[in-house]
C-alpha cells in the first residue's frame, strides 16, 4: 500500500462504520484504483442493523453538540481545518487513486475543505434572525435559528471529500450531527476525512460521533438512512433519478432536503467575447475532471460567425489535451472513475451517432492500464437530438450554433437541468441579460469564466432537475437550521394582533 494512505491510517482491510467506535460487518468491499486497475484495500461495509446503532449513537450525540456555543463549536471546525491542510497532500494523493482526478484538482478539492471550514468558523457569530416590527405596543418580535439535529449527507464520487465538508462544515457549527454515507465508489476518502474528525474532536473531548460514517451499497441502506424519522435533514448529491426516489421517502414524511443533482451546462460563446478566454474556459470546463463534475460544460453554444474558427480553436485545445496517469503533472486528464463510467460514455457516443451527430474528435476508449482512460469527445450538434437532453457523466462536449441572443438563451434553458451557464461576451448589454430574469435559468449564472470551479462563499446549487437545494456559503446555513419566530408582550396586558378584542372574558 502506498505510503501516503498508510499515512492516512489506512489499512489492507478497513472498517466501514464509525460513531465513537470502527466496525464494519457487512460484505466485504474491493476497491481498485482507476489509475491502473489494481487493488488498493478493502473495506468491511456496515449491515442494515449497524446502520441503525450508528444512526442511534450519532443522534444521540446532539444533545451535548447542541449546548456547546457556536463559537466554541467553531474553535473545533478551525482544528479541523488545520488538520486539513495538515493532510492536504495525502488525502488529495488519496482523491486522485481513488477516483482518478489529477492531483492539481484534487488539491483544489482539499482546499474547498479548508475553506469552507474557515467560512463556518466565521459564521459561527455572525448566524442572527432580525427583530422585526410588532403591530402591538410594548411588544418585541424577532427571529431565531436553531439547530435541527441529525444530518444525513449522501455524498457522490466526483467531489469524495469536499461535497461532506461543505455540508458536515456548516451542519456542525450551526449545532448539528453529521452522519456521512458516501458513494459507493469512494469509500476509502470518507474514512480517511472521518478518521482526521474523529481525532480532532476526541483532543476537544468532544463526542466523535457527531461525525459518523456509514459505508455499503446505497440500494442496501440508502432507504434506512434517508426514511429514518429521526433524521432531521438528508443533504443528496447524485443523480436526479436517486434524487426522486430520495426526495419520496424524505417527503412523505415532511422531512428537511436539500437536492443537488444533475447539470447540463452550458456556454454561450458570443461573437463579442474574448475567444481565448472562451477556449479556455470551455476547456477547463469540459475537460476538467474528465467531465465529471455536476458543474461540467456540456454545451458550447456559439455565434454562427465565429462558429468554424472557434470550433478550429476548441480542436486544437482538445488535440493538445494530454490524458493519462493523473499523478503526473503533465497529464490535464485522468482515467473516469471505473470501467462503468467508460461504458456510458461509449453508449452515449453510439447514441449520438445514431441521432445524427458528428463526432469531430475523440470518444474512444484509450489502450492503458486499468481500462478506464478515454479520450475527450468533440460533438457537432444539433439542438433537437434528445441526447442533449441528458447527463452524460463524461468528458461530451456539444457543439451548437446561434445567430440572435435570444436564440442563444432559449437554447440554452431548453434541457431539464438548471445548475450552471456561463456567457462569454464583452457586452454588458448582452451580459446582463444573460444574467437577467430573462436569461440564464440556472442557479449559477456567470460572465466570462468557467461553468465548474465555483468559490465556497457562493450559494451553491441549481433550478429545476436539480433540484433547487443550496450549499457552501452566502446564507445556505439557514437549510441546516430551524427558524423560530417570537413575540414578547412586557406591557402587563393582553393585545390581540388584528385589533381583536376579547368580548366578556
Ligand atoms: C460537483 O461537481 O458536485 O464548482 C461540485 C465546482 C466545484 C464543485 C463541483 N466547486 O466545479
Amino acid at each position: 500500500m502506498d505510503q501516503q494512505l498508510l499515512d492516512l491510517g489506512l489499512q489492507t482491510i478497513n472498517n466501514g462504520g464509525f460513531a465513537g467506535l470502527w466496525n464494519g460487518q457487512g460484505p466485504e468491499q474491493v476497491i481498485l484504483t482507476p489509475v491502473d486497475g489494481t487493488e488498493l484495500a478493502r473495506i468491511k461495509t456496515c449491515t442494515k442493523a449497524e446502520c441503525k446503532q450508528i444512526m442511534a449513537c450519532c443522534q444521540q450525540s446532539f444533545s451535548s453538540w447542541r449546548q456547546i456555543p457556536a463559537p466554541k463549536r467553531a474553535e473545533v471546525i478551525k482544528s479541523l481545518g488545520e488538520a486539513l491542510q495538515d493532510h492536504q497532500e495525502n488525502l488529495a494523493y488519496l482523491i486522485t487513486i481513488e477516483m482518478g482526478k489529477t492531483l492539481q484538482e484534487a488539491r483544489g478539492e482539499v482546499q474547498e475543505m479548508i475553506d469552507i471550514c474557515d467560512y463556518a468558523v466565521g459564521l459561527s457569530r455572525q448566524i442572527s434572525g432580525p427583530g422585526l416590527q410588532s403591530e402591538r405596543r410594548m411588544h418585541r418580535m424577532f427571529e431565531q435559528w436553531h439547530p435541527l439535529g441529525m444530518v444525513v449527507v449522501i455524498t457522490a464520487f466526483n467531489f469524495p471529500m469536499a461535497v461532506w465538508a461543505w455540508n458536515a462544515a456548516l451542519g456542525l457549527v450551526c449545532g448539528n450531527v453529521i452522519l456521512w454515507k458516501p458513494s459507493y465508489k469512494t469509500p476509502l476518502c470518507a474514512i480517511a476525512v472521518t478518521r482526521i474528525a474523529a481525532h480532532i474532536l476526541q483532543k476537544h473531548r468532544v463526542d466523535p460521533a457527531i461525525c459518523s460514517l456509514v459505508t455499503g451499497k446505497g440500494s442496501e441502506i440508502g432507504d434506512i438512512l434517508t426514511s429514518g424519522k429521526k433524521v432531521a435533514l438528508v443533504s443528496y448529491t447524485g443523480s436526479v433519478r436517486g434524487g426522486r426516489h430520495v426526495a419520496r421517502l424524505v417527503s412523505e414524511r415532511f422531512g428537511k432536503l436539500i437536492l443537488e443533482l444533475g447539470g447540463n451546462n452550458a456556454v454561450i460563446v458570443s461573437d463579442k467575447g474574448d475567444q481565448t478566454i472562451a477556449q479556455r474556459a470551455i476547456s477547463f470546463g469540459a475537460l476538467g475532471t474528465a467531465g465529471q463534475r455536476c458543474t461540467s460544460t456540456r454545451r458550447a453554444i456559439i455565434h454562427s460567425d465565429i462558429y468554424e474558427p472557434f470550433k478550429e480553436k476548441l480542436l486544437e485545445a482538445y488535440r493538445a489535451t494530454r490524458i493519462g496517469d493523473p499523478r503526473d503533472s503533465k497529464h490535464f486528464m485522468g482515467p473516469l472513475v471505473d470501467q462503468a463510467a467508460v461504458a456510458v460514455m461509449m453508449t452515449a457516443i453510439k447514441q449520438i451517432r445514431k441521432e445524427g451527430g458528428t463526432i469531430l474528435y475523440g470518444g474512444e476508449c484509450l489502450k492503458l492500464p486499468g481500462g478506464c482512460y478515454v479520450s475527450p469527445c468533440l460533438v457537432e450538434a444539433h439542438p433537437d437530438m434528445p441526447i442533449i437532453q441528458e447527463e452524460t457523466f463524461a468528458p461530451i462536449l456539444y457543439l451548437l450554433s446561434y445567430k440572435t441572443l435570444e436564440e442563444a438563451i432559449a437554447i440554452h434553458n431548453n434541457v431539464p437541468q438548471g445548475l450552471s451557464s456561463s456567457i462569454i461576451s464583452d457586452s454588458l448589454m448582452e451580459s446582463e441579460r444573460f444574467i437577467s430574469d430573462l436569461g440564464s435559468d440556472c442557479g449559477i449564472a456567470n460572465v466570462n469564466t468557467s461553468t465548474n470551479g465555483a468559490e465556497i462563499g457562493g450559494a451553491f446549487g441549481g433550478e429545476k432537475e436539480t433540484g433547487g437545494g443550496r450549499e457552501s456559503g452566502s446564507d445556505a446555513w439557514k437549510a441546516y437550521m430551524r427558524r423560530q419566530t417570537n413575540t414578547i408582550n412586557y406591557s402587563g396586558t393582553l393585545e390581540l394582533a388584528q385589533g381583536l378584542e376579547l368580548i366578556h372574558l
